[in-house]
């Protein structure tokens, strides 16, 4: 197969789908790799290391469309503000397609020309998806990222230290959803030493927060068939909700960082946190609200804006990966390579075979027709369009930067 690897074209994406290790492993595999000039320059991959394991690298973006097989992508297909891309007729996309936002007629068109698309954002959490699962890979490394963000925001210590001068106490992280992010978010802050809390509605999760370190906070609440057996949370109704933030009212002022990341797949995200519980908390105090893409966790969540609140910076980030590209691209580009390695059969031959579970619940569209209608139903992620009437701060250019310390 040739494998194409075109630049990314959202604005706030710095990484790359493939990068010169996994194009190695690829041509191994027996691939060819084409890749346009310059995708890899915004996660720190230079075309000559491309080149240098046998990639061959194109100056025109349009032309890895034209001979590529198989596309692979981090984002596209009309999503999320990123344009349609010049798909031909009979190739296989792959990428992060943002599936509950594509544009209406976007697949549609793709149908018409017999491309086949996967979103693998849709990939069961089954053990043989594990390789392969992006969600994960991606998610855990924004929970790293976010704790970061608070601790370069906050404008107190994360660990406890008994100098000569004074006895410094930790600072108070909480955080709410102990999913994928929410587990790394909370090995983060215990790594820098925090004072950890964490809630989940799904009380299976709770002796892996205690394996880490952290405290979980015991809510009461009626929380039976609040999780599938894939780890996914259901939507519970608005009283359920009432009674959660009721609940929260003190945890939520008695921190320092508050780290949200309650999501339900398909689902506008909860709103645990009201702006009463924001305006009891400490001047300086910092939420990271990365449920902001599907609406956000807090009543006062603008996406990808920093909003002050009475002394509380609450940060709406979308695309914490991309500031971890390197990492992230990494992870991504093996995540791609094991998925690429399940849709061929044992002689390397293209075998899209929708009986198998990982294909069918990832395919778009395919042969000629669109799979997944459910992706296009409407308001399923509403965002969050409530103004705040405190200041928003659009510079988000004072973000801390990762060294790639996982
Ligand atoms: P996940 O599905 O693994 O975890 C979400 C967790 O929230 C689950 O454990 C679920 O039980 C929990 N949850 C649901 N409702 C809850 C409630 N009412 N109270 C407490 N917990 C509740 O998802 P993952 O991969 O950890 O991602 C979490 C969210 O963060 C997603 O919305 C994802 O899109 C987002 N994300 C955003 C990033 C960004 O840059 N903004 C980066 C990474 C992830």
């Amino acid at each position: 197969m040739i494998v194409g690897v075109p630049t990314e074209t959202a604005e706030d994406e710095n990484r790359v789908a493939v990068i010169p290790s996994v194009a190695a492993d690829l041509i191994d595999d027996g691939h060819e790799v084409i890749v346009a000039a310059g995708a890899g320059e915004a996660s720190n991959w230079a075309d000559t290391e491309y080149e240098a394991v046998g990639c061959e690298v194109l100056s025109d973006r349009k032309a890895v469309f034209e001979r590529a097989d198989v596309v692979f992508q981090v984002r596209g297909l009309g999503s999320a503000d990123v344009e349609t891309d010049p798909y031909e007729e009979g190739q296989i996309a792959i990428g992060m397609y943002s599936p509950y936002e594509i544009a209406d007629g976007t697949l549609e068109e793709l149908a018409d020309q017999n491309v086949s698309a996967f979103s693998l954002e849709l990939m069961p959490r089954i053990s043989r998806a594990q390789s392969m699962d992006a969600l994960s890979s991606q998610s855990s490394l924004g929970g790293y990222k976010a704790t970061l963000l608070a601790a370069e925001e906050l404008p107190r210590m994360f660990p406890m230290e008994m100098t000569a001068a004074a006895t410094i106490q930790p600072a108070d992280v909480f955080v709410i959803g102990a999913g994928v992010a929410g587990l790394k978010a909370i090995a983060t802050a215990e790594r820098l030493g925090a004072a950890t809390r964490a809630y989940d509605i799904r009380l299976e999760v709770k002796r892996e927060v205690e394996s880490l370190g952290a405290d979980f906070v015991e809510l009461d609440l009626e929380t039976e068939g609040s999780g599938d057996e894939e780890g996914y949370a259901q939507e519970m109704d608005e009283e359920f909700y009432a009674e959660q933030r009721k609940q929260m009212k003190r945890v939520v002022p008695e921190s320092d960082v508050v780290i949200t990341t309650a999501a339900i797949p398909g689902a506008p995200a909860p709103e645990l946190v009201s702006t009463e519980m924001i305006e009891r908390m400490d001047p300086g105090s910092v939420i990271v609200d990365l449920a902001a893409p599907t609406g956000g966790n807090c009543e006062p969540t603008v996406a990808d804006e920093t909003v002050h609140h009475e002394g509380v910076t609450i940060f709406g980030p979308t695309n914490l990966p991309s500031r971890v590209s390197h990492t992230a691209s990494q992870q991504y580009a093996n995540n791609l390579r094991s998925f690429l390695e399940n849709l061929l059969d044992e002689d390397g031959n293209l075998d899209i075979d929708v009986e198998d579970e990982i294909i069918d619940s990832t395919l778009l569209v395919h042969a000629g027709a669109v799979r997944n209608p459910h992706v296009n139903d409407e308001d399923d992620t509403d965002t969050n369009d409530s103004e705040p009437d405190e200041t928003v701060d659009e510079d988000e250019d004072d973000y801390v930067e990762a060294t790639d310390a996982e």
